[in-house]
């Protein structure tokens, strides 16, 4: 059987930055964050008869070094004694730079792989799959926006928010479309050994949950912004005091940030978040979402400007 679904990419306001255990990919931290809507990719699974080699196409092009990732998850979901597979993917965003493209990859991988190897499984285990491939990816299994909590011994999900219960959006300063140079799994293993930052990042890290969950829930964006930039920034502090440092920051990186203060001191409902790459995504209100785009797309070194409401879970699109 072959088996097709779609995830979309999601964007921490409350980041996951750390593991706590390696084996299955368990997070040190809990995260909030907010699933798109127009960003997607599909991923269609088919296995052979027999087992042989994973094959992989990444829009209509052979993709061997994502490989031995896509290779493991399907391992856990169908077992290493497995057959192999066809996986061919499709996405409309440009992958490895910052955009949460594993996310939206491992939630769709995740989806369509069960189905094709004949189970259909609740959002729930997905999403534990999904994560132990990429952490961020449990949070696409769900709409919204979506709070994971960071149990000892595994994650635990829910929606806080569904996309029409509080509307925002999410406008995405692309500033280079290049892959990343250091992916983020390897940065947090730095970051845990190295910053002398690390301890007090992950002790702060429900207080700054526990305020951005009051938030949502009360539909306070004033509140939610607040918090959101801080901790985003307390991310990147972690990840500036690592050695060796990693910054994924460019200078356009920091005009958007500064496009965004200048809004915000007009009165503008925004506010910025980023993650290991050097876009920047501005959140706001959906009346405020014309002038924030125009206003990044006039700043220095964006190259191109994406929009998204907040958008549904990872979904089954059909089997043939
Ligand atoms: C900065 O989910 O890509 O985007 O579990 O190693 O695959 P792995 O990491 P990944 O890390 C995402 C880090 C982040 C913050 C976030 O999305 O919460």
């Amino acid at each position: 059987m072959r088996a097709t679904s779609q995830a979309q990419p999601n964007i921490a306001l409350i980041k996951y930055w750390g593991k706590r255990e390696a084996r299955q990919n368990l997070p040190e931290v809990g995260s909030l964050s907010l699933t798109l809507d127009t960003l997607w990719t599909r991923m269609a699974v088919e296995f052979d008869e027999r087992p042989g080699e994973d094959r992989l196409l990444v829009n209509g092009a052979p993709a061997a070094s994502m490989l031995p990732r896509i290779s493991a998850c399907l391992d856990e979901i169908a077992g290493e004694g497995r057959a192999a597979a066809a996986v061919t993917s499709e996405c409309n965003f440009p992958i490895a730079a910052g955009l949460a493209s594993s996310a939206a990859a491992f939630a769709a991988l995740v989806m369509a792989a069960s189905k094709a190897n004949g189970r259909s499984l609740e959002a729930a285990t997905l999403a534990r799959l999904a994560g132990r491939a990429s952490g961020s990816a449990a949070r696409s299994m769900y709409p919204g926006i979506v709070e994971l909590e960071a149990g000892a011994r595994d994650i635990a999900l829910r929606t806080l928010a569904g996309p029409d219960d509080w509307p925002l959006s999410v406008t995405v300063a692309i500033t280079a479309t290049h892959a990343k140079a250091v992916s983020s799994g390897t940065a947090m293993t730095i970051s845990k050994q190295t910053s002398p930052f690390y301890a007090s990042w992950v002790a702060r890290q429900g207080d700054d949950l526990a305020v951005a969950r009051r938030a949502v829930l009360e539909r306070d964006f004033a509140a939610l912004a607040g918090v959101a930039e801080h901790n985003c920034l307390k991310m990147h502090s972690v990840m500036w005091t690592s050695r060796p440092a990693i910054v994924y920051w460019s200078a356009a990186t920091i005009a958007c940030m500064q496009t965004v203060r200048a809004l915000q001191d007009d009165g503008v409902p925004v506010f910025f978040t980023i993650d290991a790459g050097p876009q920047l995504k501005a959140v706001s209100l959906p009346e405020a979402a014309d002038t924030v785009a125009d206003a990044l797309r006039r700043t220095t070194g964006v190259v191109d400007v994406m929009c998204s409401p907040l958008g549904p879970g990872a979904r089954l699109l059909g089997t043939a």
